[in-house]
């Protein structure tokens, strides 16, 4: 039995796998009404909550923390004040329990779950809130074919939204809002498989300034920041022959994101899947599914020789358990 600790960012969560089962998956997400995250208020958040989230997972799986074969913490990237409190609390059971922790690249994560529902070679389009990236595996690494040149795309949808006064998360409220609006052109900035996305923010503030309706804007945003991403990942596809899309990363919750990932792949008569929203979002569940597969291959750390790497990048993980 493996359990997951979640913390990078916004989530506090713990998962409980055994043998490639999710027990459960318990998560407690730091949220504001106005305002982003404030990384010291979130890590404040995650110490509060770590205990309850952990001793409710164990009693909803029915498991005893006697079984707990190792800990698989997400000490990378993310913002540093929310690792170190993770950090903290993983080795605190750690050592109470004298077992070893296995240190989980959460961008991996959310790509070696994306992949659970069985695609075999696949092209990964990562959509969360700091990465967007378009992502195959090749020579033990997952390689980034394509990525963002600017913010991620969540990112930008919680900045416009933070700009209009929804609140954080965004993207929720901003698929809501598209369900009403109608198309206004925004810039469209594709280069091979990068995106950029600045160039949209500015826009939508000026269009926002000058009283444009907010479902028009969100509508709009969707339309043309998605199309950037499917047509990056559609050319992936072409480029190295894969015939299989996976969706992963918190904006992979978005329906019409989904919707256009499927007319895509239909098209090119390629499969397209994507895990269930319990498991794109942020979620202890993804990190402890990645651990057993990493512990399993050999890969765990004694708790003093963990620490957090705030800024490390999918590319910079060896794989060694593909
Ligand atoms: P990263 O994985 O890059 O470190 P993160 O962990 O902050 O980023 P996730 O939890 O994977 O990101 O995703 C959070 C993002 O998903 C937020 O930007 C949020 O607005 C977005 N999101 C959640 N639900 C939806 C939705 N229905 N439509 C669009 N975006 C959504
Ligand atoms: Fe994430």
């Amino acid at each position: 039995m493996i359990v997951g600790v979640e913390c990078t960012a916004h989530t506090f969560g713990v998962g409980i796998v055994k043998n490639a089962k999710i027990l459960v998956n318990v998560r407690d997400m730091y949220r504001t009404e106005t305002g982003g995250i404030i990384p010291i208020e979130c890590a404040k958040h995650h110490t509060d909550v770590a205990n309850r989230v952990f001793e409710s997972a164990l009693a909803q799986a029915k498991q005893d923390k006697g079984d707990i074969k190792a800990i698989a913490l997400s000490n990378a990237p993310g913002l540093a004040p929310c690792l170190l409190a993770g950090l903290r609390f993983a080795k605190g059971i750690a050592k109470e329990l004298d077992i070893p922790i296995i240190p989980v690249n959460h961008c991996v994560a959310h790509l070696e779950i994306g992949r659970s529902a069985g695609a075999k070679d696949q092209v990964l389009l990562y959509t969360s809130g700091a990465n967007t990236q378009i992502i195959a595996f090749a020579s033990g690494k997952y390689r980034i074919f394509g990525e963002t040149l600017d913010i991620g795309i969540g990112n930008l949808l919680d900045k416009f939204a933070r700009h209009t006064g929804m609140g954080f998360p965004g993207g929720p409220r901003i698929e809501e809002y598209a369900k009403k609006g109608k198309y206004v052109e925004l810039p469209y900035a594709i280069k091979g498989m990068d995106v950029s996305f600045s160039g949209i923010q500015t826009r939508l503030q000026q269009l926002y300034a000058k009283g444009e309706s907010i479902e028009d804007l969100c509508f709009a945003l969707q339309e043309t920041a998605f199309a950037m991403l499917i047509e990056a990942a559609e050319r992936a596809m072409a480029h190295t022959g894969k015939k299989e899309l996976v969706l992963g990363g918190g904006v992979a919750c978005n329906a019409r994101l989904q919707e256009m990932c499927r007319m895509m792949c239909e098209d090119r008569k390629a499969s397209f899947s994507c895990p269930d929203k319990s498991l794109l979002v942020d979620n202890g569940a993804m990190i402890a599914y990645t651990g057993e597969i990493m512990f399993k291959a050999g890969i765990k750390k004694k708790a003093e020789d963990v620490d957090i790497l705030p800024r490390e990048r999918t590319d910079d993980v060896k794989v060694t358990w593909r």
